[in-house]
């Protein structure tokens, strides 16, 4: 029928020569076999340096140079000192050699932790034929204030800078500051800043928990006299407290306690006032300087008012910080009016920029940040709502003066300065993108270029909008952890980014603002928008996030840990339901092009978080809720489809890409009409848009997925691909460089951020469609997995990888008529099917892994290290027109190069 690609041919042969080559080398080195254990964490996090966890959990990654492997035991070390672990010795915990074949939940369970302690351990692993690794490198974890009575010092304020010397007798041997400092901190010791984060702690809902950071300032302290400074901010506290204390220990041993009390002095400094919403104004003039250094002289400060606690928990922070992630130099800049300079950073995100100055005292600069520009020139602000989202500068004049906010940070491409002593130039502005540091974990990049501008302009919306909770928008007078958004965006989040520490902080966020009936609220923290209880769709975000969070890692304490509020939250539903239909809805399929009933989205997101619900029971072997729960799921089902499906149409509800698209998606639609809905949707898609999109908010989550379970993958990438109003496309063509609130291009003073994430939720089906990774739901954490891409289409190449927590998992696939290469990275301890696509109507399939025959004239070719058996292609057939053929192949561990021809 075909023939393949000679030059393909010849660059796989040559690759297929390196491969084998490679794998002919451990056999002759002494490397052979395991390989010590990497990417050491403990509670998700690489060696942190405060947890308030007093049994903590271990994660590693095994390595093997051999195919399918596993971990058949383990023997990790927990030591009080680096010199005790360099000799081997455990004391506060050794497990001996125990068996076990995950290495990514282990419990702690030594002699009791101690506050503000430090503790080193490393781990080894046995391979499945009992060979032993080496041991890891040292990883370590410091644990905090594990009990109130931990905390000695008082809740200050008074002023927006307080200070206090100390003497320390002796050079500190270990030393560490525990701050909560509200709304947001700066600390500073003996004239420098402590660490690299801003806009901390993160926001909580501060009269039931409130976060402190552990910092290790053992460096910054010395012999003699010392001095603290902290400066605070209102941020969403809308006020200041101070809670700081120091634990030192010298070189003697001694022990000093220095903390927050009435001793403290206070006095405000120059910034005049701060705000999320509206900026800072920042008076040069009123700067204090040395006041962060000993032998300052404070007779003009007052003493620091002992305040009211904030009534919180304290928690220590165990997230990945707010940080100063990346810098941006303009890329253009423009003078539309006299005295009035427009810059153009080039990307819309968030953060703020800096200001390079010199001018006459008491000149005053002014920048406003904009997402849009008007034709004239001018930035314009109109969808910035009620924020003034301003910094104003006022110059000391004594030189170059350089500023940046400090409690503030702003959604913006554009931005305006006006009052500038002189002319501005390109270097008189750098832009600092400011979000939660989030470690990049995951890659998606295909031969098709839209698509990776779409996922890069995801990923900018994602990113610029993790402000220690998932916010709708950075810019406008809101901001909030609307819960819908978080919902539908997280598990593309998953797959891109180490979110794990900070989803088990948002989950923990949504616990805390429960109601004692059980009710979720639509924004997390609550408050300022949104209702109680939540819209079924955004109140989701509790079970739904939980069930991600497991599904990528296998983490049974986060279900634990959520379990009885989701089981709650359940109830509340139940008692909402009238006939087991919950119809209650406020936004229901949010800014759609077309409308969806709202009780159908509400009554699907019943039945979804009743079936999780469920599953995460039976996963907790709570055996009697998990068989309620899935009853209750058949029950619910059914009243669906009474309540919402027409059989003489074969259409839910309105009949809408979103109607059909959600119980699709669920294999809610009773089998004999599931054909009948796939063709009604795909017919609405193709004949009543044109191929384009009508969904909002819920219905765009599963439109892609939905398509792809009924072989309609092609007609999904026609929708990603789309370059006319409604698409993503259409906002690159007009010039977005992150995710539009919504499909439509409006500029005017209403709802219109340039910069929400909620639309950027296709990012998933990038990685599970199109790379074809997927999770195993029986089998999380990726202890099995299935790779099974969509080939589809003008795609010749497209490369997929997750940083799991079992190791990297990777999907890489190239296609030329006649031949389909798949390369695939199995980490150890796992194991997956691999799902390779025939061409259409392809004939005498024959399938390579590396230089050996793995399928010939549909048959498993057995031999190949690692790949234990293959199924021929099932031809699946829906709705008519659909066919996907797949050889299917199970293997264990291993780097894989598979390679399908035909005719
Ligand atoms: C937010 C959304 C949110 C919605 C709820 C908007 O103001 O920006 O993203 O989910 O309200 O209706």
């Amino acid at each position: 029928m075909r023939r393949f690609h000679s030059t393909l041919e010849s660059v796989w042969i040559a690759v297929a020569v390196v491969l084998s080559a490679a794998w002919a080398i451990p056999s002759l080195s002494a490397a052979e076999g395991p390989l010590a254990p990497v990417n050491l964490r403990c509670e998700y996090l690489t060696s942190p340096v405060g947890i308030d966890v007093r049994q903590p959990r271990f994660a590693w990654i095994d390595r093997h140079t051999g195919r399918a492997q596993s971990q058949s035991a383990f023997q990790l070390l927990v030591a009080s000192s680096q010199e005790l672990l360099g000799q081997n010795k455990g004391d506060q915990w050794d497990t001996g050699k125990t068996a076990s074949d995950d290495p990514t939940q282990v419990v702690y369970n030594g002699k009791p932790l101690e506050s503000d302690h430090s503790y080193f351990w490393k781990v080894r692993y046995w391979d499945k034929d009992g060979n032993a690794s080496e041991y890891s490198r040292p990883a370590s974890f410091d644990v905090a204030l594990l009990s109130p009575d931990d905390w000695k010092g008082n809740w200050i304020g008074g002023a927006n800078q307080l200070r206090q010397e100390f003497t320390l007798a002796e050079a500190p041997r270990r030393a560490r500051a525990y701050i909560c400092g509200l709304g947001y901190y700066e600390l500073r010791l003996n004239g420098a800043k402590i660490g690299n984060n801003y806009l901390d702690p993160g926001w909580t809902t501060f009269d039931k928990r409130d976060l402190y950071v552990t910092y290790d300032i053992t460096a910054n302290l010395h012999r003699g006299a010392n001095a603290v400074g902290v400066m605070l901010g209102e941020a969403w506290f809308k006020s200041r407290a101070l809670m700081l204390q120091m634990d030192i220990e010298l070189a003697s041993g001694k022990h000093v306690t220095v903390s927050s009390g009435p001793t403290w002095k206070a006095k405000n400094g120059p910034i005049v006032s701060d705000s999320l919403w509206d900026g800072e104004v920042y008076d040069a003039r009123l700067e204090t300087t040395g006041w962060d250094q000993p032998g300052f002289k404070d007779d003009g400060w007052a003493p620091a008012q002992i305040v009211k606690a904030p009534g919180g928990v304290l928690s220590a922070q165990m997230m990945p910080p707010i940080q100063d992630v990346d810098s941006m130099v303009p890329v253009g800049l423009t003078n539309p009016r006299p005295g009035v300079y427009v810059y153009d950073m080039g990307q819309n995100f968030s953060g703020w920029v800096d200001l390079h100055v010199s001018g006459p005292r008491g000149a005053q600069v002014q920048l406003r940040f904009a997402e849009l520009l008007y034709d004239t020139g001018m930035i314009n602000r109109e969808n910035i709502r009620g924020a003034k989202a301003r910094d104003i500068y006022i110059l000391r004049g004594d030189g170059e003066e350089c500023y940046h906010p400090t409690f503030t940070y702003h959604g913006f491409r554009y931005v305006e300065v006006t009052g500038f002593p002189g002319t501005p130039s390109l270097d008189s502005v750098r832009g600092h993108v400011v979000h939660t540091a989030v470690k990049t974990t995951g890659s998606f990049v295909a031969s098709k270029p839209l698509l990776n501008q779409i996922h890069k302009m995801i990923r900018w919306s994602d990113l610029t909008n993790l402000h220690s909770v998932p916010t709708d928008c950075p810019q406008r007078n809101e901001r909030m952890g609307w819960m819908g958004d978080a919902q539908v965006s997280s598990e593309g989040l998953m797959l891109n980014f180490d979110m794990m520490a900070f989803y088990t902080n948002f989950l923990r966020d949504m616990r805390d603002d429960q109601g004692a009936d059980g009710t979720i609220t639509d924004t997390v923290p609550f408050g300022g928008y949104g209702s109680r209880p939540a819209d079924p769709a955004w109140g989701t975000a509790f079970p739904l996030i939980t069930w991600y969070v497991y599904q990528q890692t296998g983490d049974r304490r986060i279900v634990e840990e959520n379990y009885e509020g989701m089981k709650k939250y359940l109830e509340d539903l139940h008692r909402r339901a009238s006939g087991d239909v919950l119809s209650f809805s406020y936004y229901g399929d949010w800014v759609a092009t077309e409308k969806t009933p709202g009780a159908e989205v509400s009554d699907f997101y019943y039945y979804y978080d009743t079936l999780v619900l469920s599953k995460m029971a039976a996963a907790l072997g709570k055996t009697a809720d998990a068989e309620t729960y899935a009853q209750r799921a058949v029950v619910i089902k059914d009243a669906f489809n009474k309540e919402f499906f027409d059989p003489k149409t074969a259409n839910y509800t309105t009949g809408t890409q979103t109607a059909n698209d959600l119980p699709l998606f669920l294999d809610m639609v009773p089998k004999e009409y599931r054909g009948k809905v796939a063709g009604n949707l795909i017919n609405n898609i193709l004949y009543e848009h044109d191929t384009h999109l009508t969904t909002g908010l819920a219905g765009l989550r599963y439109l892609f997925p939905a398509l792809t379970q009924v072989g309609q993958a092609s007609l999904a990438y026609d929708l990603a691909t789309q370059t006319t109003f409604p698409s993503w496309g259409y906002m690159l063509a007009n010039g977005a460089t992150t995710v539009w609130e919504l499909w439509q291009n409006k500029v005017g003073p209403h709802m219109n951020s340039q910069n929400h994430h909620m639309m950027g939720s296709i990012d998933a089906w990038f990685y599970e469609g199109l790379g074809g990774i997927n999770v195993d739901p029986e089998q999380p954490g990726y202890r099995h997995f299935r790779i099974e891409p969509q080939v589809t289409r003008d795609l010749t190449s497209v490369s997929a990888s997750v940083g799991t927590v079992r190791g990297e998992v990777t999907s890489s696939w190239t296609h030329e008529p006649g031949v389909i290469t798949l390369q695939v990275d199995v980490p150890v301890n796992s194991t997956a099917t691999i799902a390779i696509p025939e061409e259409n109507e392809m004939t005498d399939v024959t399938v390579h892994e590396g230089d050996r025959t793995i399928w010939e004239k549909g048959h498993f070719v057995e031999g190949t290290p690692g790949v234990t058996s293959g199924t021929p292609a099932d031809a699946r057939k829906m709705s008519g027109a659909f066919q996907d053929r797949r050889v299917r192949f199970e293997v264990g561990s291993g780097h894989y190069v598979f390679r399908l021809t035909g005719e």
